[in-house]
């Protein structure tokens, strides 16, 4: 379904039902490896290459369901464009975990979200052990395909095969069990800057530069009082910012075998999300403190850009009015969507020289899983993307890509309401494209009707349109985080 951007836009019912939105989060258990034959539209003959997506693909051990689907071990998706074709692959990341519960047949730990080992809080308490589900994100950088998850090294893998090749740790670098963030930030200059968090009293916040070759050519440390949950970062040409969102960390009850450490994790309303401001290595910032600033409370899992304007930083992200916690007895499928608060956009003006933040809502729709154009990160820009619901306010599961113009404050809406489901969209510019909205955007949907998910292809300059292609898969993905494009093509 397309529809145009109105004001006025009366919510007279839900665009969606809780049972078909239900169906996404079904286990995939299956591995496939074919052309994708049904096709609606015609694939672009200039868009060439692959995209790879990450996501839990099991939401269940062999039947015991999982407390939460980030508990859910990793599966790849593979979408190979070449000629006018496309190739579909999926493969699962087989973590140590992941084969050790396989060939179990049931759940061996316990998950950072709530999934708790079968047998109560006996069999769960004093049990630290963390399975390193590696479900968040996949790079492919210096001819490497990394699997992401922020709590440990990244896994390794074959883009041909998908073939699982074991941890990665960059040279030694990385030591065993060291974290690496899920959201690295790719720089126009060709650089990737990524960031790890140890949490405790004190966090220590670790950024890492890696060159085009994929090795790391500087590794930084800082500590920062108080415990910090931090998933996603910017940076600028000179720095990089992270906000700490005001929680705390008991760890008794994730001690006792009652609740997981997720569920330990409690939001202080009355606190002020800190901006931790850090300049770059090697940059012209580089002599400089870092700098901590204070916003209003809030929680971001997302940011969108941030770019540098005379004395100011100005950073877009999508924040919510509250983390919405996850409680040892609820169930994730049952979430009542219009009792939470949404993700929307807002606009933090950092200023350095009075340590003064100003905020501003940009835009009031439910959205997450921002993307623009690659080569405008950490640069001033003008258009976003981004999953979101299929009416302006309100709350509900992202069933629509938003595309926004910065510079005209106009936006564009496509929606698969009332059926269908958006996973994260991706940005990708047409090859020597001279605009910065001249590309496609590219989603996973989950279609309910059919239980499959679809590829669509949007010319990002004309949603209006509709889709450019849509890609009919053989069967459904479960709903997925991140993921990533790149020119080359692995079939
Ligand atoms: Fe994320």
């Amino acid at each position: 379904m397309q529809i145009l951007e109105s004001q006025n836009n009366p919510i007279a019912e839900k665009s969606y039902t809780q049972e078909d939105w239900q169906g996404g989060y079904k286990s995939l258990t299956q591995e496939y490896d074919y052309w994708i034959d049904e096709i609606e539209g015609h694939i672009p003959l200039e868009l060439q290459g692959t995209l790879f997506r990450n996501g839990p693909g099991l939401l269940d051990i062999n039947g015991q369901r999982l407390h939460h689907p980030f508990d859910g071990d990793g599966m790849i998706s593979r979408i190979t464009f070449s000629n006018g074709r496309a190739h579909f692959r999926n493969r699962f990341v087989e973590t140590d975990g992941y084969l050790a519960e396989k060939k179990a047949g049931k759940i061996l730990y316990r998950g950072v979200f709530g999934t708790q080992k079968p047998g109560g809080w006996l069999a769960n308490a004093f049990d630290f052990k963390i399975k390193h589900i590696a479900n968040t994100n996949l790079i492919y950088w210096g001819q490497k395909l990394l699997a992401l998850w922020e709590a440990a090294e990244p896994y390794l893998l074959n883009p041909q095969t998908l073939e699982t090749l074991g941890k990665e740790y960059f040279n030694d670098v990385l030591s065993p069990g060291e974290a690496f963030s899920a959201h690295p930030r790719i720089t126009p200059d060709g650089k990737l800057v990524n960031f790890a968090i140890k949490p405790g009293p004190t966090t220590t916040i670790t950024i890492f530069e890696l060159n085009s070759n994929g090795e790391i050519i500087s590794k930084q440390n800082h500590n920062i009082p108080g415990f910090c949950f931090i998933h996603d970062f910017v940076i600028t040409e000179n720095y990089c910012i992270f906000f700490q969102n005001p929680v705390k960390f008991n760890p008794i009850p994730f001690a006792l075998g009652i609740a997981s450490a997720g569920q330990c994790i409690k939001v202080q309303k009355n606190q002020p999300t800190k901006i931790i401001v850090i300049p770059r290595v090697n940059s012209k910032a580089a002599q400089d403190g870092v700098k901590v600033l204070e916003t209003k409370a809030g929680f971001i899992f997302h940011h969108v850009n941030a770019f540098e304007c005379g004395n100011q930083i100005v950073i877009d992200s999508i924040c919510y009015e509250s983390l919405t916690e996850v409680e040892p007895n609820s169930d994730y499928r049952k979430t009542e969507f219009e009792a939470n608060a949404p993700g929307q956009l807002w606009r933090f003006n950092l200023d350095l020289l009075d340590n003064k933040v100003q905020s501003q809502l940009i835009d009031n729709r439910s959205c997450e899983f921002p993307t623009i154009h690659p080569t405008n990160v950490g640069k001033p820009y003008r258009y976003l993307y981004a999953a979101a619901a299929h009416y302006p306010i309100g709350n509900a599961p992202l069933q629509a890509i938003l595309k926004l113009d910065l510079e005209s404050d106009t936006r564009e809406i496509w929606s698969a309401a009332p059926r269908g489901f958006m996973g994260e969209p991706i940005f990708i510019p047409r090859p020597n494209s001279q605009q910065e909205d001249d590309g496609w955007v590219i989603a996973l949907v989950y279609d309910a009707e059919y239980h499959r998910s679809d590829v669509v292809i949007l010319n990002a300059q004309d949603f209006q349109k509709g889709t450019v292609a849509k890609l009919h898969l053989k069967h459904h993905i479960p709903y997925g985080l991140h993921g990533s494009f790149t020119p080359e093509t692995f079939i």
